[in-house]
């Protein structure tokens, strides 16, 4: 279980409007806030017990839970998209509070052959399920990581800097300035209202505040009151409203996604939408997206969103570069990579992938234990006489006798359909003609639209503020009236 290790964090609270002025803290909890940017939206739902609150976030991950393994191309590929790992896990394991520590269990699973074990080049993965790259065997023995990221000097930030904190998650250096600018912005005037209060911060209140931090723009504040209902105060953040730009004319041809939607001819609602497995890749994709990387794809249009977590990603592109360890860690929370083989390659919102690892044992050898009828994997001198092992990582969604390099999860030629807030089934004729209208089918249409990168950016932010994310993402609101649609009348 988690570690009970807590930050001490001094929060400067307003006694008479009973809110958050600001927060005092050091390197530890702020590298704990920064981390958020790193989890993956599917490790969020996770971890929030699949109420994360995020517009059809929740229903897309149970839709996932609910899918048949049969339409995946490895069993491997479900666990990859319910519970993705990050690129940086390793980092992370050196957080002062271990609230993901059972997202990245520090496990690798091995094959136990005895003649994989007896060769020199050794499969790994960190995903269990996974069938061994040379005898295809159930690779199913546990190694701990090797060796531990550096601790040296905090996690992401500098750990000689003291930070100040907003209310609404904005981050700063501490300087007498900041706090005075607060208080000007806070309107505050009478230092004697004004308390300090000292919480310890641990694994529990690292997850209320990440949920808070998703739904509310005054995240400490209702961290601290609860049971308060903060007022809007007056609009802090800068919430630009431009339009979604369109994508930087790097659209591929062949990388076409189209989907059939069918919907109300009068007000646009969808009522499902009938996709192919390149859409479900596609949509399913999101899950293994790191938070950061998402709110960077829509940093430029961040207004629809109900949380201000956005706040700490503006917050980690300003600061100055002292206070962090170095441009490494600031990217690795503004741009966050994906693991190695998580990548799909015809999204349309590219994500890099980090390349896969190696390592070398030398001077001992992996072997099998029996004991008490339960195996694990021991490294002691190698009875094989192999003094070098090499370790490389097999790739979880590669299943026997199939080529594929597009990096799909989904492999199925079946259509499926999906309702606007992400309820996904192979597609039924019957399910189909029951699903419940509360309009005449006679208004029903069929529209055939294909994804592009706005259009993809329009999906994910309708996926995390939206209960419709089709409608939203295809028809947005504010041209919803004037819009027709030019679909073909059924009926
Ligand atoms: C960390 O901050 C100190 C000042 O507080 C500065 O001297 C040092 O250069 C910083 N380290 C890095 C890596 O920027
Ligand atoms: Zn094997």
């Amino acid at each position: 279980m988690s570690s009970s290790s807590s930050i001490k964090v001094k929060f400067l609270i307003d006694t008479e409007r009973k809110r958050v002025v600001f927060v005092e803290a050091g390197s530890a909890f702020v590298d704990v806030l920064f981390s958020f940017l790193t989890l993956p939206l599917g490790s969020i739902v996770q971890l929030l017990s699949q109420r994360s609150g995020l517009g059809s976030l929740d229903n897309l991950y149970e839709s996932v839970v609910q899918l048949d393994a049969a339409h995946l191309r490895t069993e491997a590929c479900k666990e990859m998209l319910l519970h993705p790992r990050s690129a940086a896990a390793r980092q992370c394991e050196n957080l002062k509070i271990k609230y993901i520590s059972e997202l990245y269990p520090v496990l690798l699973y091995t094959c136990s052959d005895s003649g994989c074990v007896a060769q020199t080049t050794y499969y790994y993965e960190y995903a269990s399920k996974v069938s061994c790259g040379s005898c295809g065997n159930l690779m199913d023995f546990k190694l701990c990581w090797p060796g531990k990221a550096s601790d040296q000097g905090g996690v992401f930030v500098n750990d000689t800097v003291d930070f100040i904190m907003t209310d609404d998650l904005r981050v700063m250096q501490s300087s007498f300035a900041n706090g005075l600018s607060i208080f000007k912005e806070l309107q505050i005037k009478d230092a004697s209202i004004l308390e300090e209060r000292v919480i310890d911060f641990g694994t529990k209140e690292a997850l209320d505040l990440l949920k808070r931090s998703l739904i509310s723009k005054n995240a400490l504040t209702e961290f601290c009151f609860p049971d308060v209902c903060v007022e809007a105060s007056g609009d802090s953040s800068s919430s630009n409203k431009d339009e979604i730009v369109a994508g930087e004319a790097e659209a591929e041809a062949e990388n076409e996604i189209i989907l059939e939607l069918f919907l109300n001819q009068r007000n646009n609602e969808v009522l499902y939408a009938e996709v192919g497995e390149d859409f479900l890749n596609f949509l399913f994709s999101f899950l293994t997206f790191p938070l950061g990387s998402a709110l960077g794809f829509l940093s430029h249009n961040i207004s629809p969103f109900d949380g201000c977590i956005h706040n700490l990603y503006s917050s980690a592109k300003s600061m100055s570069s002292v206070c962090f360890k170095s441009e490494v860690y600031r990217d690795m929370l503004l741009t966050p990579k994906l693991p190695a083989f998580y990548e799909y390659k015809k999204h349309m919102l590219k994500l890099k992938e980090v390349p896969s690892q190696e390592f070398i044992t030398s001077g001992s050898c992996a072997q099998c234990i029996s004991s008490n009828g339960r195996k694990r994997i021991k490294i002691s001198p190698c009875p094989h006489g192999i003094t070098e092992k090499k370790y490389i990582q097999h790739n979880p969604k590669s299943a026997k006798g199939v080529e594929d390099n597009s990096g799909a999860f989904v492999m199925s030629s079946k259509k499926f359909m999906i309702s606007d807030n992400l309820d996904i089934s192979p597609l039924s004729l019957i399910s189909a003609m029951r699903t419940e209208m509360d309009f005449p089918i006679s208004e029903l249409v069929r529209k055939k639209v294909s994804i592009d990168r706005a259009k993809a950016q329009s999906l994910l932010s309708a996926l995390l503020v939206s209960k419709k994310v089709l409608a939203d993402a295809f028809f947005p609101k504010p041209i919803q009236k004037k819009q027709n649609v030019d679909g073909v009348a059924l009926f």
